[in-house]
């Protein structure tokens, strides 16, 4: 594996839905409206964060009782901040792809290019009924993600554009304007077989949830590998809930009651469907196959990935992240706009001070 010199990455999950990030009657001072999400994002870019990702929900389901659309949301914390880059979430189905190049060249004119999409592929069969959307097998539902990246990427940079897939078709599209180069970024969503293919042929960043760094070193390697074999290269992102406080035992304690006061008919209501959603691909599994009920309760297994603790052992576990080659660390916090505050102080100024130590060592051994 080549070293990675380039500084780590950090975002922050919008919380453009309701109850926080965990699924737990524990106190969370994070709100959901878009003066707290104005505020949080100006805070965010101020303690040195890359990028906020909002998400998209249209029901309930683990409590997220209320959801704002991600891309209009997006669109508003972009007004409100000058340096941070917005993921705006996109789920192909609802979305069409020409309205949703169309929708972020816009934005992407209107806010210097600081707009990017994160293609996310499904689990929650009980909104697309709601909906009136049909529920697509699990790797059929990546199948038509691709060609929703492959028509985005496609309109973005070609015009005269023509495209002949199973979900989408394309003659002779060209749009005026394009978005500013350099492109918004493609993420992705997703962990299963088909989910890290996809990443190795077509994404920018593959987003995986929580997980140790053996199990996350597993999945860069193989995504890495196979890239590489496709001519395409992808940075890879990691979703963590950080707790982060002046002692291990505090932050622990934090933890412990996160998952006391659990709610266990939402936690075990969402463990059914997204393990339900992860058998139907062929390998039979997907991101929450091995999550018992205290991982669940951070809907993306963010305990898994132990940024808990003090600033200084979290800021050595998120290098460990980063020789294994992860880019980007996702965060999600229990009051957000404190935390995010405290994380740009205590422990991004740490990371960076080992990332210069890391590269002397490495320019001294050259
Ligand atoms: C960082 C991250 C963000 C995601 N955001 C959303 C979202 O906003 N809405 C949604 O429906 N699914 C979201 N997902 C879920 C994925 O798109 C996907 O449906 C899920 O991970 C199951 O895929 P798998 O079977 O490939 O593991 C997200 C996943 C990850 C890792």
């Amino acid at each position: 594996m080549t070293a990675n010199h380039d500084q780590i990455k950090f975002a922050y999950w919008v919380p453009n839905v309701s109850g926080g990030l965990v699924i737990s009657k524990i106190e969370q001072r994070t709100g959901w409206d878009i003066d707290y999400n104005r505020r949080l994002a100006q805070i965010a870019e101020q303690a040195g964060f890359d990028y906020a990702l909002s998400q998209i929900r249209f029901t309930a389901g683990y409590g997220a009782e209320f959801q704002h659309e991600p891309v209009a949301f997006s669109h508003a914390l972009l007004a409100a901040t000058t340096k941070l880059k917005v993921i705006a979430a996109l789920l192909p189905g609802p979305w069409n792809p020409a309205v949703a190049a169309k929708q972020i060249a816009t934005i992407s004119q209107l806010n210097e290019g600081r707009v990017a999409v994160n293609i996310v592929s499904g689990w929650f069969r009980g909104e697309f009924t709601a909906i009136g959307e049909p529920w697509l097998d699990h790797d059929e539902r990546y199948r038509r993600s691709e060609e929703f990246i492959r028509s985005l990427r496609g309109i973005w940079t070609q015009d005269n554009f023509s495209f002949r897939g199973d979900f989408y078709r394309f003659s002779d599209y060209t749009l005026k304007p394009k978005p500013p180069q350099p492109l918004p970024e493609i993420f992705q969503g997703g962990s299963s077989r088909a989910a890290r293919d996809m990443a190795a042929r077509v994404s920018d960043w593959y987003f995986t949830n929580g997980n140790s760094v053996d199990e996350i070193k597993k999945q860069v390697d193989d995504i890495r590998a196979k890239a590489r074999a496709n001519n395409h290269s992808v940075r890879i992102g990691v979703n963590a809930f950080a707790i982060a406080r002046d002692s291990e035992a505090e932050a622990r304690s934090v933890l412990n009651e996160i998952i006391a006061k659990a709610d266990p008919e939402a936690v075990n209501a969402f463990g059914l469907e997204v393990k339900n959603a992860g058998k139907a691909s062929p390998e039979g599994q997907g991101n929450w196959a091995e999550s018992s009920f205290e991982d669940l309760v951070q809907y993306n297994d963010g305990f898994k990935t132990n940024l808990i603790g003090t600033p200084d052992q979290i800021a050595e576990r998120i290098i460990a992240l980063k020789a294994v080659g992860v880019d980007l660390v996702l965060l999600g916090f229990l009051h957000f706009q404190e935390e995010v505050e405290y994380f740009g102080r205590r422990i991004i100024p740490l990371v960076r001070a080992l990332e210069a130590d890391a590269l002397q060592h490495v320019q001294a051994a050259e």
